[in-house]
């Protein structure tokens, strides 16, 4: 019988590489940012049948905001136009997707966007799709304490997790990031405390299901022992005594 290969119940990426991807080929970074789209729709559509049930994305974080002022409005208008595109499949699909990240200090125009994507795969069982927007581990931390801080509740492990922007989901247990660079960037820093991480060469637009399938590989190899030891880990009680 062939060896069942352990698979992450939870991915979550760090989008990295579109803005040189386009400087490579001589094109303005927006193009590379279009041609992410393309990429995160070949991942989305690869997940379900690699029994991946979770996937997060990192796709505008807080600290964007300081890029050139066009860059931050063709971004804007690329999510509203990979939105209209692309809800009605993702809907068929069984994707449910949820946007993660600060409401405020979005337009009207991209809070309704987000708002009617939600609602329209709200019922929907399959992928789980989570778009952090407008999201920073620092802020999530902080702005749950500060609510847990308001309504009086003790800080503690647990009441934290709860109060964080994705306690709806399980923890990532595979984290990827394109683009050659080794950070987190502010992404997901409580969630992150036993992902394994994985960091790929390739801008975010050449990535595609046969780099899913090596960054699997990779990760099926993996000893994950939070914090136990191997012999724990592998059930070898001599050892663990
Ligand atoms: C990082 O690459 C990427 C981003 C800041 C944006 C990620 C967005 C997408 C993949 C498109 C999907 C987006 C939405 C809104 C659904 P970079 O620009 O930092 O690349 P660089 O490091 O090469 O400059």
């Amino acid at each position: 019988m062939a060896e069942q290969l352990s698979v992450p119940r939870h991915i979550a990426i760090v989008m990295d590489g579109n803005g040189r991807w386009a400087s490579k080929r001589y094109m303005p970074r927006i193009a590379g940012h279009k041609q992410g789209v393309d990429a995160l729709k070949r991942i989305v559509s690869a997940c379900p049948s690699r029994n991946i049930e979770i996937l997060t994305v990192f796709a505008f974080s807080s600290e964007n905001w300081s890029r050139p002022v066009e860059e931050v409005s063709a971004l804007m208008d690329i999510l509203a136009m990979a939105l209209s595109r692309e809800v009605p499949k993702l809907k068929r699909d069984g994707v449910r997707l949820r946007f993660v990240g600060a409401r405020e200090g979005l337009s009207e125009r991209t809070k309704a966007g987000l708002e009617q994507a939600e609602a329209a795969t709200a019922d929907n069982s399959g992928l789980s799709l989570n778009v952090c927007f407008n999201y920073g581990g620092r802020w999530d931390i902080a702005s749950a304490a500060a609510r847990l801080a308001t309504a009086g509740t003790p800080i503690t492990e647990a009441s934290l997790s709860s109060a964080l922007s994705m306690a709806f989901c399980a923890d990532p247990d595979l984290l990827i990031r394109t683009g050659n660079e080794m950070r987190l960037s502010n992404f997901l820093l409580w969630q992150s405390a036993y992902s394994e991480l994985y960091f790929s060469d390739l801008l975010w637009p050449d990535f595609d299901e046969a780099a899913l399938d090596a960054v699997l590989l990779a990760y099926a190899s993996r000893e994950r022992r939070f914090g136990k030891t191997s012999d724990q880990v592998s059930g070898n009680s001599a050892a663990t005594t």
